[in-house]
Order: structure tokens, then C-alpha cells, then sequence
């Protein structure tokens, strides 16, 4: 949550600051601030501050035609304290400015000290103290990297901040623990931000920070080190991530973009298969082939769809594999006290790989024995890579909107591909099956193109569904994981309260709550299941409710008063999921287009969950 971007250069940053925090706005966007140096020798600090989008703040800028060679700037993700001009970053003290990305979790004590020694805090937010801390250390250590350094000694909690000072127009500081950060490197600056995408505009040469780094940056010049003071060398690695990739370019959304980016993701993702025979574990690492072998149970951790992508896993490892599979919401799990059997794989599955509840969980599963750790992640260079021994990175491409699609569906492939090469290596895949499956990996690009294509149908649905303020999403087996991401993304979107059941679990309480208000969507894929969700559906029929059924050949369900059908153009057995979730992608989409939400940035949330 929160995005930060630093730059000190020969020329002007203000444009650099701006065009870095509309890249990261997906990290939150609630309000956004930025503050310089300029004069001689940096003697005065300027900061702005708006309420609302980054396109407030630069028209602010462009206003003011603010100029200057050195800044730093936010957009903020609110935890402490309303989404307010007041509570916008940077914070300042006395002439330094710093802004924030994590939480602090002991700011309470530290601001009554402060106020106790004469600081006045302005804001309600844990990032003054920050400002505040530092200010009080610089009278002790001039310097103001000692400063900070001795500030984050007494920082418990999450932060990735950047820092300047009045009268110092010649260095940034930056310092990371718990929360991304990443330096680029050019000949006419150096810069620091959240992520990658905010840096391409001005390099492709990234440096990231490990938890612990704080860096000086320069304008010719980076200087590394630990928090305790010993220099460090990271390595310079040079991005491949395309700069069109991070823009819009024809479609109105980034949401409909990614969702119609499906095919090409899935190609991608799945590219080794192409020329391919087998399916090799190696695909997830060196130690794979072993570490398949040995373990007897399988232990998903994950949040929202990433955690959706593990339920519908649990029933392929257990079918296919025959392993033995939990999966657990990543944020509950890091606080229980679960056996632990160390022979257990552990598999993390995150879009970012910066999710504060996953990591922490994968933390704490290691602490208790389980060292055999496998993540599923988009982003090669995220912590939680960096925390597991083995991985498969999805090859999904930048992922903007804050609803999950595209990585979604790459997360189901990668998990198909780990089913098959543990039930490889355990020898319950048959070579007939392992092609069969193969090959309906292989086609399935194809497929989902094929899905897209029904796009107009599931559109009248959606004006149907707009002005509705409930609905129900049932489905049974591997697809009840696909009702239920159904449900998250209609809500997080078209803010329709929306939720799933498995539909055997109808007569237990929800059909108490069907009515001609309320919509029920059944994912009825024609599986061993078919005929007994068909009852389920008489039941909902019996007592008024509206029925929108995602069928596929073979279902045989008729179109009726009270009954929409949509066709799905094949039955694709095991990685049905991976279609049948497309349908209810484009659903909450249409329906948020029909309420004129703001669809990339559904109030109240942000994509990168890096706070608990
Ligand atoms: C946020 C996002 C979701 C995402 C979840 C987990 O809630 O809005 O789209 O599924 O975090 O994120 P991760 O990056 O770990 O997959």
C-alpha cells in the first residue's frame, strides 16, 4: 500500500516525481503529495499536497511550475488517520521531508516521546514521527544518514522511506524493512521508487534494496549499506519489463485490457510446453525432482484471489497427484498454532510477492520445521521469491488494476503444471494422461479467446445485474473456488454485495435469502457434479429466484422465464476453472462500467497488500 518515488538529477524531477506516482497509483490513490528542494544549495523546501488522484497534485505542480533537482513523493493508501490534505505525505520537520510506505507499529509511544521533547504533530498519521525522529537524531549525529540510521533503530514495524533535507540539495536517503524498494541508476540521475514501473520512464537499471539496505543517492553517485552502518554491493540488473506493458494503450480500463490479455499471459506462462514432451519438475527449480519426492503433504498460504487459486489446487493435487493438500488465508494462518509436519511443501501463491499477510506466513511456516517452500509469484524479484527455495514465476506481465484477472488465470496454469509434475514424480500420472493433459494446457490460450468471444451475452447480463444490491454465486467441486472469486470480483468492483456458497450448501441457510431481488449465478460446468447442482437449481427456481447459468456442452439446461443460459464453447474437464472464471470476470466488469464505478480503483482498496 502506499507508493514512494525518489529522484535527484542535473535537471528537472518534478515530471519524474509525477509520471513515477501515476505508475504506482494502483498501490493506493486516495491522496498523493511531493516535496523539493530548491534555491541555493536546496535553503527551501517546497511541498504540495492534494486530496484525491496524482492528476490533482500535477496540475498543483504544473500550476505552480514547480522546478527542481531533487524531490520525493507519495501516493497514499490511508491507515492512520482519513484520507485528508492534513494526513497526505511527505511529513515534515523543521525542513525535512520524508514520506512512507509500510506502518509503524510502535508510533504511539514514540509521539508521546516526541511531544514530550516539544514536537508538534499535525497529522494523525504513524509516518510524522518518522519526520520528527530523525530531526531529533540529526542533533545528535549532524549527518543526516547517521540520522536516519539511528531512527530506524527504534522503528518497529513496516517502512520503505525516502528523506531530504533543507540545506542538503545534494543527496536523497532512502532505508527499506518490510516494505519494496527499488533503486534505478542513470547517467543523468539516480532515483528510487516502489516499484520497477515507476523507474522505467528514466532506466532500466534496478537495484533492489534487501530488508535491512539504506542507501544515499546522489546525483552521480549510490551509496549502499546496511542499517547498521556496513556498505553493501547489490547487483545492477537491467529490467525486461517493457514500458508498454504498464500502459493503457486502446482500452478503457486496465481491468478489461488484462482480461482480454488472458490468451497472450497463458502462452507465455505456459511457453516451455510448446516444444515440450513431458512435463519436467525442474520447470520449479533444481531440487524439485527431490523435494516432490519426499514431502507428504502439500500447504497452500495465500490472500483474496490468489488464495481463491489455491482452493481450486487442492482439488487438482488431491485428484491427480493424490497428495494431500490444505490451503489457508495467509493472514490467519501466520497466527495460529498449526502441527507442523516438516514434510510439507509449502507453496505461497502472490500477484506481487510483496503481500504483508503471505510473506509473514511463509515466515512463520519455516520457523516451525517446514523448510521446503515453493512460490508462486508474478514478480521474479518480489521478497517472497526471494523466501522460498524453489519457484515458479507466472508470466502474466505487469498486473495494474486492482482486481486480479490475468494473474488469477496464469496462478491456475502454473498450479495445473505443479500437479502434474508432482503426480509425475510420485507416479500416479499415467503417460497417456500426461499427454492428454499436455495438450489441453496447450490449447488452452485458445480456449480462453474462445470465452472472450461471448462477451456481448454476458454484457445484457450485466445490465440486468447493475441495479441489483445482492447476489448469490453457487458452484460445486473445483469450480465452488471459481464462485467464490466470482463474488470477491463483482464486489470489489460494482460494490454489489456478493457471496458464494457450494451449492450443496444452499438448504443449509442462503436459500432463506432467495427472492426475485436476488440473483443467482451457478457455475454448471457438465462434471460428475451436474445432475446434483441441476437440483440445486430447481431449488432456487421453486422459490422466485432469477437464475444466470454459466453451462457448457453437455449441460443441457434450457432457457426459461427466470432462467438466463450462457453456453461455454467446450467442456474442458480439469481446467474447466480457468474458463468458467472468465465469464465472471467480464460480468463485474460490465456491471461496474453499468454503476460508473471507478473500475481500476474500487474505493477503499489498493493492488499491493505490503501492510497487515
Ligand atoms: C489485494 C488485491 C487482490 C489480491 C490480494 C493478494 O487484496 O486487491 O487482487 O488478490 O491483494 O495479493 P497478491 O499480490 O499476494 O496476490
Amino acid at each position: 500500500m502506499c507508493g514512494i518515488v525518489a529522484a535527484i538529477a542535473g535537471q528537472n524531477i518534478v515530471p519524474v516525481l509525477l509520471e513515477g506516482l501515476r505508475k504506482l497509483e494502483y498501490r493506493g490513490y486516495d491522496s498523493a503529495g511531493l516535496a523539493v528542494l530548491n534555491g541555493a544549495q536546496g535553503t527551501q523546501l517546497r511541498r504540495l499536497r492534494a486530496v484525491g488522484r496524482v492528476a490533482e497534485l500535477a496540475a498543483q505542480a504544473d500550476e505552480q511550475k514547480l522546478d527542481a533537482a531533487i524531490g520525493i513523493a507519495h501516493t497514499r493508501w490511508a491507515t492512520h488517520g482519513v484520507p485528508s490534505e492534513r494526513n497526505a505525505h511527505p511529513h515534515i520537520s523543521d525542513g525535512l521531508a520524508v514520506v512512507h510506505n509500510g506502518i509503524i507499529e510502535n508510533f504511539e509511544p514514540l509521539r508521546a516521546r516526541l511531544t514530550g521533547l516539544g514536537y508538534t504533530f499535525t497529522s494523525e498519521t504513524d509516518t510524522e514521527v518518522i519526520a520528527h525522529l530523525v530531526r531529533h537524531h540529526l542533533k545528535n549525529h549532524p549527518d543526516l544518514v547517521d540520522a536516519v540510521r539511528a531512527t530506524c533503530g527504534e522503528l518497529i514495524g513496516a517502512y520503505a522511506i525516502a528523506i531530504v533535507t533543507e540545506g542538503e540539495d545534494s543527496r536523497v536517503v532512502v532505508a527499506r524493512h518490510g516494505s519494496p524498494l527499488v533503486l534505478g541508476q542513470s547517467d543523468s540521475g539516480n532515483y528510487a521508487a516502489s516499484d520497477t514501473s515507476a523507474l522505467l520512464q528514466v532506466t532500466r537499471n534496478m537495484i533492489y534494496l534487501e530488508d535491512g539496505d539504506m542507501a544515499e543517492l546522489t546525483r552521480d553517485a549510490m551509496r549502499i549499506m546496511r542499517l547498521d552502518g556496513t556498505p553493501v554491493a547489490r547487483p545492477v540488473q537491467v529490467s525486461q519489463l517493457s514500458a508498454d506493458a504498464v500502459e493503457l494503450g486502446s482500452y478503457r480500463h486496465y481491468m478489461q485490457k488484462e482480461i482480454f490479455e488472458q490468451p497472450a499471459a497463458l502462452s507465455n506462462t505456459l511457453e516451455m510446453l510448446a516444444q515440450a514432451r513431458s512435463i519436467t519438475p525442474n520447470l520449479f527449480g533444481v531440487e524439485a525432482d527431490n523435494v516432490f519426492r519426499s514431502v507428504r503433504r502439500v500447504l497452500v498460504l495465500a490472500c483474496g484471489t490468489s488464495f481463491h487459486a489455491g482452493l481450486v489446487a487442492r482439488y487438482w493435487l488431491e485428484d491427480i497427484a493424490g497428495i494431500e493438500c490444505t490451503v489457508e488465508i495467509a493472514s490467519e494462518y501466520r497466527y495460529r498454532k498449526p502441527v507442523a509436519d516438516p514434510d510439507t511443501l509449502v507453496v505461497t501463491i502472490s500477484q506481487s510477492g510483496e503481500t504483508a499477510d503471505t510473506l509473514a506466513a511463509l515466515k512463520y511456516a519455516k520457523s516451525l520445521g517446514m523448510t521446503r517452500t515453493l512460490a508462486i509469484c508474478n514478480v521474479p524479484e518480489s521478497a517472497i521469491v526471494r523466501e522460498s527455495s524453489l519457484r515458479f514465476i507466472t508470466r502474466a506481465g505487469p498486473e495494474i488494476g486492482v482486481a486480479s484477472t490475468k494473474a488469477y488465470t496464469t496462478q491456475l496454469a502454473a498450479l495445473a503444471l505443479l500437479t502434474l509434475a508432482m503426480a509425475k514424480t510420485r507416479g500416479t500420472l499415467s503417460v497417456a494422461q500426461e499427454e492428454k493433459y499436455l495438450g489441453a494446457l496447450r490449447h488452452l490460450p485458445g480456449a480462453v479467446t474462445r470465452v472472450l468471444e461471448l462477451e456481448p451475452q454476458i454484457q445484457a447480463w450485466a445490465e440486468r445485474f447493475a441495479m441489483k444490491h445482492h447476489a448469490l454465486f453457487l458452484g460445486r467441486g473445483q469450480h465452488y473456488p471459481i464462485a467464490l472469486e466470482g463474488a470477491l470480483k463483482l464486489k470489489e468492483i460494482s460494490y454489489i454485495h456478493a457471496e458464494a456458497y457450494p451449492a450443496g450448501e444452499l438448504k443449509h441457510g442462503p436459500l432463506a435469502l432467495v427472492d426475485r431481488d436476488m440473483p443467482v449465478i451457478a457455475i454448471a460446468p457438465n462434471d460428475a457434479l451436474i445432475e446434483k447442482l441441476k437440483s440445486n437449481i430447481q431449488e432456487v427456481r421453486a422459490r422466485g429466484g432469477e437464475l444466470y447459468v454459466i453451462a457448457d456442452a453437455g449441460t443441457e439446461m434450457a432457457e426459461g422465464e427466470g432462467v438466463h443460459i450462457l453456453n461455454m464453447p467446450e467442456n474442458y474437464g480439469l481446467l474447466s476453472p480457468v474458463l468458467h472464471v472468465v465469464p465472471l470476470q467480464l460480468l463485474a466488469y460490465h456491471a461496474a462500467l453499468v454503476k460508473g464505478t471507478d473500475v481500476d480503483k474500487p474505493r477503499n482498496l489498493a493492488k499491493s497488500v505490503t501492510v497487515e
